[in-house]
C-alpha cells in the first residue's frame, strides 16, 4: 500500500511561512526558506529551473519521485494562487481539503470535504506510488488521523519568530523515529519514520 508522507521546508522554530504570506506574496517575509532549491548547480530532474547543491538534490528528487498523488490544504492552494489551475508537482494529481466550495477548479484539480477521504482518493490516484501531504492544517489532520507513515523537515538555519506553524496542537504525543539526517548548503534534511 503507498505511503502517506509530507515534506516541508521548515525555520528552525517550526514555521513553514514567514509573517504575512499570501496569494501574490506566497511565503511572506519567509521566502529565504525555498533558497535552496535554487543555490546549486545540480538541476533537479523532476522540477524544471530548481538547481540545487548535490546533496540536497539527492534528498528533494527523492522525495518528489515518489510522489503520484498530492493532498493539500485550502490554505495552501490559495497561497499559491491555485497553482495556476495546475498543481505543485509536475506529474502528481492534487486533491484540496476544504469544508468550502471551490468554484474556480480545473478538472484537474479535485475538492475533498475531509482529510481522511482526501487521502483514500489520492492512494487511489497515486497507484503504486506515494501520497504527499502538503499544508500544516491538513499535516497536522492526518496526524490526528493516524494516517501519516514518514514526516520529512527541510530545516533552514534560520528562526522566523513567526508565520504558520508545520505543526499545529494534537491531542496526544506522536513518536517519530528519525532514520536519515542529510546536512547540505543552507539546510539539513530530516527524515522521520512516525511510530505507530
Ligand atoms: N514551507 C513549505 O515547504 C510549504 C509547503 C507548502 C505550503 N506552504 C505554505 O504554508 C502555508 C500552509 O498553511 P496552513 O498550514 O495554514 O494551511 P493548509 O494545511 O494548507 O490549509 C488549511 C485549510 O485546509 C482545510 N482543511 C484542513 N483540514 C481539513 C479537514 N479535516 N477537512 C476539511 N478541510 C480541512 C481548511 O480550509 P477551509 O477553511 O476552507 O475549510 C483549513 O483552513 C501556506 O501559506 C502555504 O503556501 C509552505
Amino acid at each position: 500500500m503507498s505511503k502517506v508522507f509530507s515534506a516541508h521546508a521548515v525555520s528552525v522554530d517550526g514555521y513553514m511561512t514567514g509573517r504575512d504570506p499570501g496569494a501574490g506574496r506566497g511565503l511572506g517575509d519567509g521566502t529565504m526558506l525555498f533558497d535552496w532549491y535554487f543555490d546549486g548547480d545540480t538541476p533537479s530532474r523532476l522540477f524544471d529551473g530548481f538547481r540545487l547543491s548535490e546533496a540536497s538534490a539527492r534528498v528533494f528528487d527523492a522525495c518528489a519521485g515518489r510522489v503520484g498523488a498530492v493532498v493539500m490544504g485550502r490554505n495552501t492552494y490559495e497561497d499559491s494562487e491555485r497553482f495556476g489551475g495546475g498543481g505543485p508537482h509536475p506529474t502528481a494529481r492534487p486533491f484540496i481539503v476544504s469544508h468550502r466550495p471551490a468554484p474556480e477548479l480545473t478538472e484537474r484539480q479535485t475538492l475533498v470535504t475531509g482529510v481522511e477521504e482526501a487521502i483514500a482518493a489520492a492512494r487511489e490516484a497515486a497507484g503504486d506510488k506515494d501520497v504527499g501531504l502538503m499544508g500544516g492544517g491538513v499535516l497536522t489532520e492526518a496526524l490526528r488521523a493516524g494516517l501519516v507513515d514518514e514526516v520529512v523537515l527541510h530545516q533552514v538555519p534560520i528562526l522566523l519568530g513567526g508565520g504558520r506553524p508545520v505543526f499545529q496542537a494534537l491531542p496526544a504525543h506522536v513518536r517519530l523515529r528519525l532514520v536519515e539526517v542529510v546536512p547540505a548548503p543552507g539546510v539539513t534534511h530530516l527524515h522521520y519514520e512516525v511510530e505507530r
